[in-house]
Parts: structure tokens; C-alpha cells; sequence
């Protein structure tokens, strides 16, 4: 029997460059209420947002992904040339397939990178770190470009109470490679099946279409969420991820510098902060308040906003962590490139 070789790759991995792309047009409450019988006041005091970021047509998953790259490729000082591996989180790139990473790997100018899409919903960005730097260590690549990046409009029913007001469009972007000391921590992650239902597309694509024997709706599946339960959810679990990512990775809360939690809710924010006891010296991402949620977009949106406005600095630590859909969550400390 053949013995096969088993190259490893790099000692540890680290985030090297995050960049963002924000959709031009920013939409107030007052454009959102009244197709779904709300207020200003009421959005404002059971979620914290204020504006959110809308694309507009040319605004695609595909076009904001590759802004969003650029940027981070620069900050990370490497060419596109040098990006062996692309992973897309997404769940609203509408075509099934190929996977949008293709055809962003494609348009930056990679060596046919590796690419493709991971559906995550929420927590994608932190999957997808988690798998960047495994790849890195093990050899699989040597620098991964992952990104975050919804077109949730595409797939909003802008009637629905549940959702319309909540949710948001942008892109995000983070390249992996490697280093001499860790730069990212283990990740903790998971997920909740039976609580499938509490965020989903409200049907699959065959209901849509139809059959001989039952037509088909012919609306596009938009997106459902039982707001109230995801809310109890991520408000008392997820502060305990966290705990368990910091303690993985050996930091204390006293070595934190950064809190980046989903930007789903300005209350699930406070909430997680107050059950993680945080000190009042960690600095915490708010981007839900002018961005809304842009669900694999959000953490690194929120993070490139920190270290933009010199919140978060380099070298310094943050815990990351996201949770959405399925239900499925991830969380990860990193140092700030
Ligand atoms: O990103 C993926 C993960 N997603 C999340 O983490 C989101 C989690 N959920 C949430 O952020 C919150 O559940 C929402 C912000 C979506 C809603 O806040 P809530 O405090 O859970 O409100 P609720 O659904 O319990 O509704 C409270 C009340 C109800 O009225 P009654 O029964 O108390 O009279 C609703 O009918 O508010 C009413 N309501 C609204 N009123 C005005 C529900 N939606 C609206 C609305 N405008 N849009």
C-alpha cells in the first residue's frame, strides 16, 4: 500500500487585511414603516436601527464582494495572483449555481483560485475564518480570501413585519495567511436543527414552479424569521459561546480589547455584553444601528468599521462571534490586522 505524503502548512494563520462594502443608498425608518404598520419609535426601541443600507441594481452580491476584496487585498498588501482559495458566505446570491466565488475569484484576478460558496446564514463569515485558517495551517492554501455578503433585499418581503425593517445588504471581506505566532483562535461552533424553521426561506423552489398536480405560487420564496424565539435564543446562549471561544483561545476577559457580535439587534448586543460580563474598557461593535442586519456581512462589516474609525487597533484581541439560520452560530477570537 502506498504511504501518502501529508504536508502541513503554515505554523498558525492570521487575519492580514479586512475590507468593506457599503451599499450607496441609506434608508431611514420613515421609508420602511408604513408598508408595514410600524414606527420609528418601535423599530428604534426593540432593535436599535435606525438606517440600514439598501443596494440599488448594480449594487450585486458579485459587484460589492469584489469592492470589498479590493480593499482588503490592499490593506493586506498581497495580489490577487496570491489568492489560492475563495470562500463565499452567502444566502442570497440567487443563482443555485455556480457558486458566486467563481466568478468573484475570476473578476479580482486570482490563478483559478479554489472557490466556493458556504451557505451559513448568519454565521457564515465566522465559518468561514474557521475554515481559512485551518486551510492555512494545514496547507491547503496559503492565503484565503473570505467574505461575507448579502443581497437580503432580493429576498425580503418588504409587507412583512417580521423582517422588512431588520434586514440589510453590503459586503465584507478578510484575508487569511499565515504566521509565525496565532492570530486565530479555535472556533466554537454549532448548530440547532430543531429549530430549522425559526428563519427560513418560506418555501423551496419547486412550490414556486409548481407541478401537474399543484400549480406553483410564482412569488419569489421570501425570507420568514419568528423574531421573538431567534431573540431568546441568541440573547442567553450565545453569550456562553463566547465564554467558551475566549477560553479556547486562552484570553481572559481582562486581555480583551474588542467585542464584534452579529449585528442583529442593538438588545442582543447589550444583552450578550451584560451576561459575558464584559469590562467597560472592551470596546463593542454597534453597526446595527445605521447598517441594520446584513447577515453574513454583518461581523465583518462591523469589524472594518472598528479599526476605520481606530476602535479597534492593531495587534489588539476581539472576539468575534455570529448566529442565524438553522439555527447555526460560530464564534472565534482574533488579533486585529
Ligand atoms: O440575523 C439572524 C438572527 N436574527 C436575529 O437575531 C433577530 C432576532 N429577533 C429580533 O431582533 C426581535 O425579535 C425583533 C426586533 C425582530 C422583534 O422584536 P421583539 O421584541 O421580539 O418583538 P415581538 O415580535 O415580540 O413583538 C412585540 C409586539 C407584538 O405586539 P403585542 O403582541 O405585544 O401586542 C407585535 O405584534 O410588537 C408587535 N410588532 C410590531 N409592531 C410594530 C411586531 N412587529 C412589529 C413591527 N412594528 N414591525
Amino acid at each position: 500500500m502506498a504511504t501518502l505524503t501529508n504536508p502541513t502548512g503554515a505554523p498558525h494563520a492570521t487575519v492580514l487585511g479586512v475590507g468593506a462594502y457599503r451599499p450607496r443608498r441609506i434608508v431611514p425608518n420613515a421609508e420602511v414603516v408604513d408598508a408595514i404598520d410600524s414606527s420609528d419609535e418601535w423599530i428604534q426601541q426593540r432593535s436599535g436601527i435606525k438606517t440600514r443600507r439598501w443596494a440599488e441594481p448594480d449594487e450585486t452580491v458579485q459587484m460589492m464582494s469584489v469592492e470589498a476584496s479590493r480593499i482588503a487585498l490592499e490593506r493586506a498588501g498581497l495580489d490577487a495572483q496570491q489568492i489560492d482559495c475563495v470562500v463565499v458566505a452567502t444566502v442570497s446570491h440567487l443563482l443555485q449555481t455556480p457558486a458566486v466565488a467563481a466568478a468573484i475569484a475570476h473578476e479580482l484576478g486570482t490563478e483559478q483560485a479554489a472557490a466556493f460558496d458556504i451557505s451559513a446564514a448568519c454565521s457564515g463569515f465566522c465559518h468561514g475564518i474557521a475554515m481559512a485558517s485551518d486551510f492555512v495551517r494545514a496547507g491547503s492554501a496559503r492565503h484565503v480570501l473570505v467574505i461575507g455578503v448579502e443581497r437580503l433585499t432580493d429576498i425580503l418581503d418588504l409587507t412583512d413585519r417580521g423582517t422588512a425593517f431588520i434586514f440589510a445588504d453590503g459586503a465584507g471581506a478578510a484575508v487569511v495567511g499565515p504566521s509565525d505566532t496565532p492570530g486565530i483562535g479555535p472556533v466554537v461552533w454549532g448548530s440547532d436543527g430543531e429549530q430549522f424553521d425559526l428563519i427560513r426561506q418560506r418555501e423551496d423552489w419547486r412550490d414556486v414552479v409548481g407541478n401537474p398536480e399543484t400549480p406553483g405560487s410564482g412569488v419569489m420564496p421570501h425570507l420568514t424569521m419568528q423574531g421573538n424565539p431567534v431573540f431568546r435564543w441568541a440573547s442567553f446562549s450565545m453569550a456562553k459561546i463566547g465564554q467558551q471561544a475566549l477560553d479556547r483561545a486562552g484570553v481572559s476577559l481582562d486581555e480583551l480589547d474588542v467585542f464584534v457580535p452579529h449585528q442583529a439587534n442593538m438588545r442582543i448586543i447589550d444583552a450578550m455584553a451584560r451576561a459575558m460580563k464584559l469590562p467597560e474598557r472592551v470596546r463593542i461593535a454597534r453597526d446595527v444601528a445605521d447598517q441594520g442586519n446584513s447577515s453574513a456581512a454583518s461581523v465583518p462589516l462591523a469589524l472594518e468599521r472598528m479599526i476605520a474609525e481606530g476602535e479597534a487597533r492593531s495587534g489588539d484581541t476581539a472576539l468575534l462571534i455570529a448566529f442565524g439560520a438553522g439555527l447555526s452560530y460560530a464564534a472565534q477570537v482574533v488579533v486585529v490586522p
